[in-house]
């Protein structure tokens, strides 16, 4: 359809296969269909290649729609044409068909993370996959983050990342993406409600507003709800609520994302990057005042400069489990009294130094923390004081 032609919204019609454009791209078949535009898996005639080719949706009746798609369009080929990064399509050509436009990039081999997230029906998508993706998405917002004239991304969301067969990320449609200066105050707002900063909503977006929907597309990943805010300050349910699978310390590092205020989120999407690397090679420690995510190694609490030497040395964090200095583990509290009543010398060890009380603080067990900790001050006989844990604990 001609792009000038007048149109009601509902008639989208897909090109069919075996379709040519430009006397060169045979279309093989529609891939997706989006906000914006049909996404075609192609082959180039000239070349045998397969290309991925995306399809302005042009039948808007308003005419302020269709400059908005069409400027939409110009924006992705223009920032497109100028990246270059193995986790971002590469654009080929674009031009203009019968007055619609088409970009060619190349072809994704997978699904987008939408897709994947709905073939978990009923069942939470694992954990440690969310968080390797979510460091490899900011990986690449970093990139874009830290270009001469950084690149805003401002609509990160499940659908527009994609995983290959072999687990590669692959961020798509930077129809909204623009640099920093073009997006102060007063711009159109960008972004999909649920995903988009509160500040996107005030027209405002910066490396910031990418963090913020990082930590939504993970808060997703992992509830299958989206943290909706719409914009405003009110309170998120926290993660771990939604799915109580979700460990403590990838809970804190989700919730710290999606802040409402931008300085209480990570700073940059390298810092988050990093945090992210440092919960799944646990060298985190989760800080027992505050709950921020700290360094391992750190002294104090970076927010709330709270002690933290005695969880650091304890050395008893395994990911979630307790180990025991015997080399025994437990994996829950259960657990744990289970392998000190069988080993009351151990079970003494750590309780006199402090180790129960801080594993769970860590797993969220905070009334057995008291427990523990009261029997670690109130001194005396410490095997007294173990088997009183043991009692109190199993109430
Ligand atoms: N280069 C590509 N190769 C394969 N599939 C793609 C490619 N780009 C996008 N897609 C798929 O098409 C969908 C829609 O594309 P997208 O660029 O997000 O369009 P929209 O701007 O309409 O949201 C994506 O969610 C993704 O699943
Ligand atoms: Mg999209």
């Amino acid at each position: 359809m001609a792009f000038g032609e007048e149109k009601s919204e509902k008639a989208v019609e897909f090109l069919k296969p075996g379709t040519v454009l430009r006397n060169r791209y045979r279309v093989i078949s529609v891939v997706q269909k989006g906000a914006y535009g049909i996404v075609y898996k192609v082959e180039d005639l000239k070349t045998s290649s397969i290309y991925a080719i995306k399809e302005m949706i042009s039948n808007f009746t308003e005419s302020i729609d269709r400059e908005k798609a069409r400027l939409t369009f110009e924006r992705e080929a223009r920032l497109l044409s100028q990246i270059t990064h193995q986790n971002i399509p590469c654009l080929h050509n674009y031009f203009t068909d019968g007055g619609v436009y088409y970009l060619v990039m190349d072809y994704v081999e997978g699904i987008n993370l939408s897709q994947f997230a709905s073939r978990y029906r009923g069942k939470h998508l694992p954990e440690r996959d969310i968080l390797e993706w979510g460091a490899l998405i900011s990986d690449i917002l970093t990139y874009l983050h830290s270009l001469p004239e950084p690149i805003i991304f401002r609509d990160l969301k499940p659908a527009n990342v994609m995983i290959t067969p072999e687990k590669r990320v692959v961020l798509v449609d930077f129809g909204l993406a623009g640099m920093i200066k073009q997006s102060k105050k007063g711009a159109p707002r960008g972004g999909t409600p649920g995903y988009a900063a509160p500040e996107q909503y005030m027209g405002y977006a910066e490396a910031r507003s990418d963090v913020y929907s990082l930590g939504a597309t993970m808060y997703y990943m992992l509830s299958k709800k989206k943290p909706d805010r719409r914009g405003k300050a009110n309170q998120i349910e926290p993660l771990r609520n939604l799915n109580p699978s979700v460990s403590p310390i990838t809970n804190a590092l989700v919730m710290k994302a999606i802040e409402y205020d931008i300085s209480h989120r990570f700073q940059s999407a390298e810092e988050m990057g990093d945090k992210i690397r440092a919960v799944l090679e646990l060298g985190t420690v989760i800080c027992p005042k505050c709950k921020s995510i700290n360094q391992k190694g750190s002294q104090v609490c970076f927010e709330c400069e709270a002690a933290l030497t005695r969880v650091e040395q304890s050395d008893v964090f395994s990911g979630q489990a307790f180990v025991f200095r015997s080399g025994q583990q437990a994996s829950n509290p259960e657990e744990l009294l289970l392998i000190a009543e069988n080993n009351l010398d151990d079970g003494v060890y750590h309780l006199k130094h402090g180790h129960f009380e801080s594993w769970f603080e860590y797993i969220g067990e905070e009334q057995l923390s008291r427990i523990a900790r009261r029997m670690r001050v109130q001194g005396g006989n410490m095997e007294e004081g173990l088997k009183k844990f043991l009692k109190y604990a199993r109430l």
